[in-house]
């Protein structure tokens, strides 16, 4: 039996339209949500359901975190969408990579006029790591734009990337006539004073002689589209269209029902979790904290990887080695998520609790499984964390180790010197640190500028590892588990390590 489930995510720079794309999908699909929601929620309609209302109490906003909407396909089968959110901008941290490690496909949203920017490259690293199959939509053709060949170029050269477009803007900016489908052979085109998309397909449009040879160029000239290459991570079929105008948003949820892998097997050590397995069980790739320091409340967020579950049923967490009844989950389902009760491989369960359920713990009925693979990846922002009252240094160090074993931050404790730093990937991290440091632990404490840029699991023989050590003592830190870790002052040291030092391996990553 296949699924008919998409879980999947937008990968984007700030500004791209991840928000705008996001909306015109829930609408095209028949979402839960209205347009417009996603960035301004009315309260009225927040009220009206029990879920909506154990957010308010909570204080947890989660109505965004994963958004479910359906649509039939080709063949009028319903596929149902879970599309989980990557926080960007200023609360971009280690949960949007971590989101990545519970989709089984992607969304690359590119500004036509800006190409590839850092974020999305970020972003896409971390898709590469576990091969997450990815479609680009090359967003705002309503508007002047790169050339289309720079920007395939520019994606394949990149991102080191096949590229394989599947449309085409005839035109941009002022000149734009519409988008054409190699697929059907149909373009799409603006309509009314605000050129918007109103559903009206041009079939046997003659393609202008202007563009006609870019078109062929483009057909030919780059590969095919080929299931398998793409389902590995190899190639990106390339859709172009405008999010605000509502272009090309239909074909690209068209393409994901068809070609998206529907839920994957998960790897548990030597072990692949099959979807098709009865037992239930999942992984926890987010934890969110009450907005409100002083509570405790947490929302774990499950991606669930095998099995039925129906509310009201028994997991044991990996963390806790006992079961705990999920009485009061979030289910993320379409269209009536409040009375939903049952859950399937792919979907994203949110379970509330106090803290006991943490980032990486796999949950299961049996107890015999552990997910693996979640990792925890390099720090890009490093502080040193300094004790307001120096006779609280047990609690900071229990505090640390708490959040950091949370996914909160990560903690380097170095090999010379007292002073601990704390990594993370997003400035709102510290923020949480901070302030949960204060509010749970009753340690106040400051952040002060640390001489490191990054850091690096290191991984070699003994006899390697010790020679390096002898060398670099001023340079070297323990995690919490730990294990060996360079910190480095720019990635140039990284390198320069790396090159020094071939029998060790510098690792951005490290599997929890
Ligand atoms: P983000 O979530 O990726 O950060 O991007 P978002 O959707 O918020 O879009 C960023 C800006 O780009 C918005 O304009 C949005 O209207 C615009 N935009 C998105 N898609 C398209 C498109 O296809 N064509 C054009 N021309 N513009 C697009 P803004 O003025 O910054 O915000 P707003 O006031 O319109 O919300």
């Amino acid at each position: 039996m296949t699924s008919n489930r998409r879980t999947f995510a937008i990968i984007s720079h700030p500004d791209a339209g991840k928000t705008t794309l996001t909306e015109k999908l829930l609408l095209t699909g028949g979402a839960i949500h209205l347009a417009g929601e996603v960035k301004a929620r009315g309260q009225a309609r927040r009220a009206r359901s029990d879920w909506m209302k154990i957010e308010q109490q909570r204080g947890i906003s989660v109505t965004s975190s994963v958004m479910t909407f359906e649509r039939a396909n080709e063949d009028g089968e319903v596929i149902t969408f879970n599309l989980l959110d990557t926080p960007g901008h200023e609360d971009f941290s280690e949960d949007t990579y971590r989101t990545l490690t519970a989709v089984d496909s992607a969304i690359m949203v590119i500004d036509a006029a800006k190409g590839i920017e850092p974020q999305t490259r970020k972003l896409f690293e971390v898709c590469r790591l576990r091969s997450v199959p990815i479609i680009t939509f090359v967003n705002k053709v309503d508007r002047e734009g790169r050339p289309v060949f720079e920007l395939l170029d520019e994606i394949a050269d990149m991102l080191a990337l096949d590229v394989s477009p599947q449309a085409y803007p005839v035109g941009m900016g002022g000149e734009f006539e519409g988008v054409l489908d190699f697929d059907t052979g149909c373009i799409a085109r603006p309509e009314g004073p605000s050129k918007e998309f109103k559903g009206r397909r041009d079939c046997d449009a003659e393609i202008p002689e202007r563009f006609a040879e870019n078109i062929e160029l483009a057909q030919i000239g780059y590969p095919e589209f080929d299931l398998e290459a793409y389902r590995n991570g190899d190639l990106t079929p390339v859709y172009f269209g405008s999010a605000l105008k509502n272009f090309g948003v239909t074909e690209l949820i068209e393409a994901i029902a068809k070609y998206a892998p529907p839920p994957r097997p998960q790897p548990a050590g030597e072990e692949q979790i099959s979807p098709e397995r009865d037992e239930v069980t999942g992984f926890i790739f987010k934890v969110q904290a009450n907005m409100d320091p002083n509570h405790r409340d947490r929302i774990a967020f499950m991606r669930q990887v095998s099995g039925t579950f129906k509310r009201g049923m028994k997991l044991t967490p990996s963390g806790l080695g006992k079961p705990v009844a999920i009485h009061s989950p979030i289910l993320f389902f379409a269209q009536d998520r409040e009375v939903a009760d049952t859950a399937e491989p792919g979907d994203i369960i949110g379970i509330p609790n106090h803290g006991t359920l943490r980032v990486g713990d796999t949950l299961s009925e049996k107890n015999a499984i552990r997910f693996t693979g979640l990792p925890n990846f390099a720090p890009e922002i490093l502080r040193r964390v300094a004790l307001v009252d120096p006779t609280k240094t047990k609690q900071l160090r229990k505090a640390l180790d708490d959040l950091s074993e949370e996914g909160v931050i990560q903690v380097f404790y170095p090999e010379i010197g007292g002073q601990w730093i704390v990594g993370v990937v997003g400035q709102l991290q510290l923020d949480v640190l901070i302030s949960r440091l204060s509010a749970e632990y009753k340690v106040e404490a400051r952040l002060e500028a640390s001489p490191f840029a990054t850091a690096r699991w290191i991984r070699g023989e003994d006899k390697a590892l010790n020679e390096f050590e002898k060398f670099n003592l001023s340079n070297l830190a323990k995690d919490r588990d730990g294990d060996l870790v360079f910190m480095a002052k720019s990635p140039w040291d990284v390198n320069y390590q790396q090159e020094k030092n071939p029998d060790l391996t510098f690792s951005a990553t490290k599997e929890r």
